[in-house]
């Protein structure tokens, strides 16, 4: 069914941020397509319908080419143009970076940083020529400072932190704007599906995962280049990162991600 309403899309979009993302879309009068590994995102999809919008479900593995690619085909099929997309979808892994396996680490770098180039390119090469569309990018507060524990993570994150502002320079006049969304610990699956259900950050103090969409679906709308999001205290640690030395920073990181016997 044709509607008049815009379209995005949102990766990871059956759970979490991304889930909360979808709302935030739909809530703003958007259908969405959306994306993630398991049969909860046909479950999610109905949940954004009950909000009075198209919600198009796709189920693929985004640590594989095939997966990436075949979501971006789910949504050309639509036979719609795509005003905004949420390349949201991303992985943690806990542990201590001596014991992971070289796998589990890979696969974190092919979400995180190859999924994301990989949907950032067919949406920005979809996006130019039409001269119009909002491109946001889930980073982390991860990205301001080293990640001990979390020692790929970290940085994987930095990266979609940075390549986030590089295309937002370059996109400058093509009517395509790019935003990065900052999330501090938020209260969502994160943590547990990274391993670390026994850190301190899994146990301590979460944002609020709705409140966290929210700030980053308004700085999308207003064309902010990126957004803290969380409360004033995330706010203020991403402030006094910026003036922190990094050991300072690595060692207090550590003692909230180290696993616990
Ligand atoms: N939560 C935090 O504390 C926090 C803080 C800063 C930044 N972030 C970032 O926020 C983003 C969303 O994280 P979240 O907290 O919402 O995590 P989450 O609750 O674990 O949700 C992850 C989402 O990604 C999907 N997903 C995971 N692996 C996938 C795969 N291989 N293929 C396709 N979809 C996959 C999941 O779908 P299935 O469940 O169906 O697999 C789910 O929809 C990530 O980029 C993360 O780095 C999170």
């Amino acid at each position: 069914m044709t509607t008049q309403r815009p379209l995005a899309l949102v990766t990871g979009g059956s759970s979490g941020i991304g889930f909360e993302l979808a709302k935030q879309f739909a809530q703003n009068g958007f259908d969405v397509a959306i994306s993630g590994s398991s049969d909860k995102v046909f479950s999610a999809a109905d949940a954004l319908r009950g909000l009075g919008v198209e919600a198009y479900p796709h189920k693929a593995d985004a640590a594989t080419y095939d997966g990436v690619e075949g979501f971006w085909t789910f949504v050309t099929e639509l036979g719609r143009p795509v005003e905004a997309a949420a390349l949201n979808v991303g992985i943690g892994q806990g542990g201590a970076f001596v014991d992971n396996t070289l796998e589990a680490e890979f696969r974190l770098i092919a979400i995180n940083i190859t999924g994301t180039v990989h949907l950032a390119k067919r949406v920005v090469q979809h996006m130019v020529p039409k001269g119009r569309g909002r491109i946001l990018i889930t980073s982390s507060v991860s990205a301001t400072l080293p990640t001990p524990y979390e020692t790929v993570y970290g940085p994987s994150k930095a990266f979609g932190f940075m390549f986030a502002e590089s295309l937002r320079e370059e996109l400058r006049g093509t009517g395509v704007t790019v935003t990065a969304l900052l999330p501090g610990a938020t209260d969502s699956q994160f943590h547990k599906n990274a391993g670390m259900a026994s850190s301190a950050i899994d146990q301590g103090k979460k944002n609020d995962k709705t409140e966290v969409a929210r700030q980053g679906f308004e700085a999308l709308m207003n064309d902010v280049d990126h957004v803290v999001g969380g409360d004033e205290e995330t706010k203020q640690t991403v402030v006094d990162n910026r003036v922190t030395p990094e050991p300072v920073k690595a060692a207090r990181h550590a003692e909230k991600t180290r696993l616990r016997a």
